[in-house]
């Protein structure tokens, strides 16, 4: 197995796609897998602190009428010996640089606001090619290759109309995974030139889709597809959720699935997180639950109330997750008493409104904008309830990660989010299968009004509140399932 992503957590990550990255090869590997993992080389990668290691190979990767070259370097995934390949090409990949505003995929414009690299489109390109290229320096045949988002698009269509015939090639077959069906990497015709593929192939039952599409190349090409949870797989054949794919999605059904993430408990488990104030277990929850809240009103330099209910939320600030209906709803927490903590990076127009909020309540709204792992763990531990109200959510892993941390997640009834929490109704409360709060509208007003609900519970009922955090602690949504799920779909395609 070869999984092949344009981040993995550990060496550089901006969302929920390098968590899966990291993740799911480690659950392969232990359930006896051979398994490599294959990124590009970011300066994020040389500062990662991650011990890499320069090999002999040079990859020859053709790019229109010029070939350049790539040189290989090599680490692991923490604690395990799958190795995680390198791809290096400066002028491409290392570039990044957070203090200068430079992330994986985007940069600050000239106007403040994020914009995508001029290049991303030949970036994506030469990283998949070099992806087929790197195949004969494994050191293992692999039999799947499995490609994820549309940064990897390429890769199916590159292994069935360059490679199969190659010796080494014939047996391998292809999985496509949509991480977020939203972000497709679509380009000018022109970047067919630098593929090396026959322009007939540009039409719209394969490449084409308003330009080159390289998330419905992919799509097309992959001898699978699927997506990060069941719910999602039937929302994206729709037009609402689809993004203009939702035709093309409904004609693959046959070969679309949709495979819940799992939750790293290794790297967010309360019992033993270096990142949080005072660890604890479903025993100690609500001794020790309440020290890292104090912790975390101090980190943000809000008022130290115990009383006071936390809010959290840790998102990419973008329109997908939400943070506008929690913008306008802000005014109704904090008259009920909430505070509310945010980390997040993404839109200037949230930065900036998030800001102006925290100024004017500089007690009661913790804002920080930015990338911090440590304190995306704290958020986690010490609030009381955590927000996603997204928009659309493929799976989501936050609220996965909050349900583990015995806290609460509010979130919208969509997508992956719809298949990983159980909402307090009354029945479900009776039954004791409640995790946490679901609505349905994308209004502020939902969201408000469950979130009032929720403190109604942590005020006025609170055994029945204790009972969720209870439940949602002993959610198990470990990756050896969803992992064991992944085998039988490579199983499928290897026949
Ligand atoms: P998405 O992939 O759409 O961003 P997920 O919920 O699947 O959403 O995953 C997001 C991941 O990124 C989580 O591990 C979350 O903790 C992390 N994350 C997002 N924003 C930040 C941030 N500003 N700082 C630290 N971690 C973040
Ligand atoms: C995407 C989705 C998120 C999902 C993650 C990992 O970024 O937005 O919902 O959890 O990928 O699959």
């Amino acid at each position: 197995m070869l999984v092949a992503a344009s981040e993995v957590a550990g060496f550089a990550k901006t969302g929920g796609l390098a968590d899966v990255a990291a993740a799911l090869p480690r659950a392969l590997a232990k359930r006896g897998n051979l398994t490599a993992v294959v990124m590009p080389l970011y300066n994020s990668v040389r500062r990662s602190g991650m011990p890499i290691e320069r090999t002999r190979f040079v990859l020859p990767v053709p790019m229109g009428d010029r070939v350049l070259a790539c040189r290989v370097y090599r680490s692991h995934l923490p604690n395990t010996d799958v190795p995680v390949f390198l791809i290096e090409h400066k002028p491409f990949f290392e570039r990044d640089d957070p203090a200068a505003g430079r992330g994986l995929y985007q940069a600050q414009g000239a106007g403040g606001g994020k914009e995508d690299y001029w290049d991303n489109g030949e970036r994506f390109v030469f990283f998949s090619r070099s992806v087929l290229e790197l195949i004969p320096h494994l050191g293992f045949p692999p039999d799947v290759i499995h490609a994820n988002d549309w940064q990897t698009g390429l890769v199916p269509v590159f292994l069935n109309e360059l490679y199969h015939l190659s010796p080494g090639y014939q047996r391998i077959r292809s999985v496509f995974t949509i991480h977020n069906i939203a972000y497709q990497g679509s380009y000018p015709r022109s970047l067919m030139n630098v593929t090396g593929l026959s322009p007939a192939l540009y039409n719209p039952g394969q490449l084409e889709h308003y330009g080159f599409n390289l998330l419905k190349s992919g799509v097309v090409f992959a001898d699978a597809v699927n997506t990060v949870s069941p719910t999602y797989a039937r929302e994206i054949q729709t037009a609402e959720f689809g993004c203009g794919l939702e035709g093309l999605l409904s004609g693959v059904h046959w070969k679309l699935t949709g495979i819940v993430n799992g939750c790293d408990y290794e790297q967010w488990s309360p019992a033993h997180d270096r990142f949080i104030a005072a660890p604890y277990t479903p025993e100690t929850v609500f001794e020790r639950k309440p020290l890292c809240k104090a912790d975390l009103q101090r980190r943000f330099g809000l008022a130290e109330d115990p009383a006071a209910p936390v809010l959290g939320v840790v998102a990419r600030l973008v329109a997908q997750k939400g943070i506008d209906i929690v913008l306008s709803a802000a005014r109704g927490f904090l008259d009920l008493g909430c505070q509310l903590v945010v980390l997040g990076d993404g839109d200037r127009e949230y930065h900036d409104q998030l800001r102006a909020l925290r100024d004017r309540n500089p007690t009661r709204v913790g804002v920080y904008l930015g990338f911090n792992e440590g304190l995306a763990h704290a958020i986690e531990a010490g609030s009381d309830l955590f927000l996603m109200p997204s928009r659309y959510e493929p799976c989501g892993l936050n609220q996965m990660y909050s349900l583990k941390y015995g806290t609460p997640p509010v979130v919208r009834m969509t997508g992956g989010l719809a298949d990983t929490v159980v909402n307090a109704t009354v029945e479900n409360l009776a039954d004791g299968r409640a995790t946490g709060f679901t609505f349905g509208e994308y209004s502020a007003h939902a969201l408000y009004e469950t979130v009032r609900w929720a403190l109604t519970l942590l005020r006025e009922r609170p055994k029945d509140f204790r009972q969720i955090v209870r439940t949602a602690m002993a959610q198990d949504w470990s990756w050896d399932r969803s992992a064991e799920a992944y085998e039988r779909l490579y199983l499928k395609i290897i026949g």
